[in-house]
């Protein structure tokens, strides 16, 4: 049965405790990312990260990096953006797929297919996707992003009028038919539509959730993620205030009734991403690339057992790009065992972790090397062993996602200690 319990309280205090301590990152010297892995470039076993922080209006629970549009702002930032890709390139790196991620990536169409055209011109990438919103889905710029994007991921978060006047997207984004009837017409025009949805809103009840499932499962978009409210730092007192208190036996619940309703049409991907089961499978790219290059402001790069991360104020930025340097001003150096248990993590969060896979990534064995995590999740009753592969049972599929959120709570935290940095001038 999924609920809060020992396990997953004990396990969420370890995780918020290892998220404080090892994502506390330094200043970092470095002028440039490190060179890449020569059999990584073979392999393309690198993802490129592009980060794209503007929206036309901030919405109040979000904690992404973020910045109210500004056009010559947007339009400089992606010059700039250009010119921190072709320096990826002049270090040797070469990609198959891209994730461009934001704020609202297609907040300049134009922009955004000037730089993915580069991207493909400069890498043999073969998989795009971005974020966007509902706001972004007319016709034409749907069909500009044809043979260039394979996969758009709309934020809806709720078809429930009341929740979206709460959360401040009623006025900027319309109501939830509207919504429903923007997505229904986008589907179909690029390969993947993904749709996201947050759930555990405060005071969301579970015929407010069945609602918003029933609409998707009549909706049929390629995919679905739905993510648990996140209350993080930078956000937590204007949730509070807004909408009101997280409840986390609600979240349970909650995650409980998803995972049953999408069990007839849906295809789990991981703990909070699913395939609708007549499309394509696009894979979870948290889960399938241990190591990413992330360009442009406040984006994260995770490069032979280092975390880098670029700067928040897109003032610096600007004046690192043009004087020749990368992004990056933090990084944090982890050890094989802090490495290994983060990727037990995510390869669990996406529904399997393999002994194999392990030994050629790693060169370790898992058994041996995570004794004593494997021993306490199977005993605890989160995973279980099916041939050469550990497995989340259902309640473990909701360890995996709470801990998944406490990850993200603590890149919050590297944001919000950065953001905090920021001046009027950086924004
Ligand atoms: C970076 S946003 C980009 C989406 C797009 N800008 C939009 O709002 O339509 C990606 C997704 O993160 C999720 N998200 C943002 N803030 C969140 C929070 N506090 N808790 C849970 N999910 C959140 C939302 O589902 C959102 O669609
Ligand atoms: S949810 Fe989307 S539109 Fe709203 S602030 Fe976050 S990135 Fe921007």
């Amino acid at each position: 049965m999924i609920r809060q319990n020992f396990s997953t309280l004990l396990v969420n205090s370890v995780m918020r405790y290892a998220t404080e301590k090892y994502l506390h990152l330094q200043l970092s010297e470095c002028t440039t990312l490190p060179k890449p892995n020569p059999k990584k470039v073979q392999d393309k076993s690198y993802l490129l990260y592009m980060h794209i922080p503007f929206c036309a209006t901030l919405c109040t629970y979000c904690s992404f990096n973020r910045f109210l549009f500004q056009e010559d702002k947007a339009k400089l930032y992606f010059e700039n953006l250009r010119k921190e890709m072709q320096m990826v390139k002049n270090l040797g790196y070469d990609f198959s797929e891209v994730y461009v991620g934001g704020g609202t990536t297609s907040i300049m169409p134009d922009e955004l297919c000037k730089t993915l055209d580069l991207a493909k011109s400069l890498f043999s990438i073969q998989q795009v996707s971005c974020e966007s919103d509902p706001n972004h889905l007319q016709r034409e710029v749907l069909e500009q992003f044809k043979g260039r994007i394979d996969r758009l991921s709309v934020g809806v978060q709720s078809f429930d009028d009341g929740i979206l006047k709460k959360i401040g997207r009623y006025e900027k984004f319309g109501s939830g038919e509207e919504t429903y009837k923007k997505l229904e017409a986008a589907i179909g025009i690029l390969p993947i539509l993904n749709v996201d949805l947050i759930f555990n809103f405060p005071n969301q009840t579970q015929e407010m959730l069945a609602k918003d499932l029933e609409i998707i499962r009549s909706l049929k978009p390629n995919q679905l993620t739905t993510y648990p409210l996140m209350s993080s730092p930078s956000v937590k007192s204007l949730i509070k205030r807004s909408i009101g208190e997280v409840d986390l036996q609600n979240e349970a619940r909650l995650y409980a009734q998803i995972l049953e309703t999408l069990s007839s049409d849906f295809i789990p991907l991981s703990s909070w991403a699913f395939s609708h089961k007549g499309s394509e499978i696009f894979d979870e790219y948290v889960v399938n690339n241990d190591e990413y290059v992330g360009i442009g402001s406040g984006s994260f790069s995770f490069i032979g057992g280092t975390l880098y991360v670029n700067t928040f104020s897109l003032k610096t930025y600007a004046q690192r790009i043009q004087s020749g340097k990368m992004g990056v001003v933090r990084e944090r150096k982890y050890s094989k065992k802090a490495q290994l248990q983060y990727r037990l993590m995510v390869e669990l969060f996406g529904g399997e972790a393999n002994i194999e896979r392990f030994w050629t990534l790693y060169g370790v064995n898992l058994e041996k090397a995570l004794f004593k995590e494997i021993t306490f999740l199977c005993l605890s009753g989160n995973i279980f062993k099916k041939n050469n592969a550990y497995y989340p049972t259902q309640k473990g599929k909701y360890l995996f996602l709470s801990m998944m959120k406490e990850f993200y709570i603590g890149m919050d935290r590297v944001r919000e200690e950065s953001r905090a940095m920021l001046k009027e001038e950086d924004m």
